[in-house]
């Protein structure tokens, strides 16, 4: 039993924020930022919510589907950015599009997310314990910046994206579906991209006992980044862990349609492309219209591929993600 994706959908925030726009903000400049990443702009709240705009995004996957919310087995929605603690945003997402039989939770893997809730929806869904899923990425990392820090707040946006994944008793044959995937994480790096929640508080608590009391970059609860350690990660681990994904599946690059990479920048792109030796029309990027918006990025590009017909059946796509854990992983998937 393997799944096919069979529904797509995505929600942007209407408000758009260019690169001149903040430089407004920050001391900054559209060259400094189109240079070192390749955003020119990116879609940013007004008041849309890491729910509000995941369920968006599912009505849409739904209705491309064919299918009603009524049917839907299980919601897992991908966020480091959830407006509540309690419940969940996939309960909210739930609840928002009365998916009344779905079994709803959050996944979180930072830009990781949508493909590591792809997995887990095929894993329930290959050992025969649901036969479909919502599987979303959604972020409002907005949230998460700080405003006055340049180094980290023209990087991100906000947005969601979704797509709708039913078993495909046919797909037996390794030839359909997700022909391979593979996941990692390194905990041990994590801290080279962080952002704090609230810190252990209760009666016992000395206040210089707080486990993330000396160092400023341990805690903050804005997003904090090293960037060029983030670089490293991903430029060294996005093109073996692709390779792997190839292998398992006994494929070469020359084999793949599209790579579908997790939109953080420009150049870690272009980084990867060239590691793997594959020519750079294959990779999509969408990075400069909507920056980067963690785990809706790959959702949110594959939804504008699909929509603008540009993936055909029987595509070979590799869907690759990483981010903050530090975690990545790379799957094989024919369209
Ligand atoms: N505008 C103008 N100047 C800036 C800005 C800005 N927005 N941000 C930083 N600078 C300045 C710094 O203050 C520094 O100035 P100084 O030399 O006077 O001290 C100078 O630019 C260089 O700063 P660096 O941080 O060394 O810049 P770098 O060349 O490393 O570029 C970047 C930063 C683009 C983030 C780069 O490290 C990178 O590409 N990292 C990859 C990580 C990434 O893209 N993360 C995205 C999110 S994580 C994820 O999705 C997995």
């Amino acid at each position: 039993m393997n799944i096919k994706i069979t529904g797509t959908g995505s929600c942007l925030p209407d408000n758009v924020v260019t690169n001149f726009d903040m430089a407004k903000i920050v001391e900054t400049s559209d060259e400094w930022i189109r240079e070192r990443t390749g955003i020119a702009e990116r879609r940013i709240s007004t008041g849309e919510t890491v729910a509000s705009l995941a369920a968006k995004a599912c009505e849409r996957a739904l209705e491309m589907a064919g299918k009603s919310a009524s049917e839907v087995d299980l919601i897992i929605v991908g966020t480091c950015s959830p407006e509540l603690l309690l419940p969940c945003a996939a309960c909210q997402v739930q609840a928002s599009i009365g998916a009344d039989k779905a079994v709803a939770f959050d996944l979180s893997a930072a830009c990781s997310g949508f493909l590591f809730a792809l997995n887990t929806a095929y894993s329930y869904i290959a050992a025969g314990i649901y036969k479909n899923a919502l599987i979303v990425g959604s972020e409002v990392l907005s949230k998460l910046m700080d405003w006055s820090d340049r180094s980290t707040c023209v990087l991100f946006g906000d947005g969601a994206g979704a797509a709708f994944v039913e078993a495909d008793e046919l797909a037996n044959d390794g030839k359909s579906g997700i022909i391979s995937m593979v996941q990692g994480s390194d905990g041990a790096k994590g801290m080279v991209l962080s952002c704090g929640q609230r810190q252990v508080a209760n009666p016992y608590i000395k206040e210089n006992n707080l486990p993330y009391n000396n160092e400023e970059y341990m805690f903050s609860p804005y997003i904090k980044m090293n960037g060029q350690e983030v670089y490293k990660f991903a430029t060294r681990q996005v093109p073996n862990c692709i390779k792997e994904a190839l292998d398992k599946a006994q494929l070469t690059v020359e084999d793949i349609d599209l790579f579908v990479l997790h939109q953080a920048n420009v150049r870690i792109i272009e980084a990867a492309a060239k590691r793997l030796k594959a020519d750079i029309s294959k990779f999509p990027m969408n990075l400069d219209r909507i920056g980067n918006m963690s785990s809706a990025t790959i959702p949110v590009l594959l939804d504008e591929l699909n929509r603008a017909g540009k993936i055909h059946k029987g595509d070979k796509l590799v869907l690759s993600g990483f981010g903050a854990g530090l975690t990545y992983g790379a799957s094989v998937i024919v369209w």
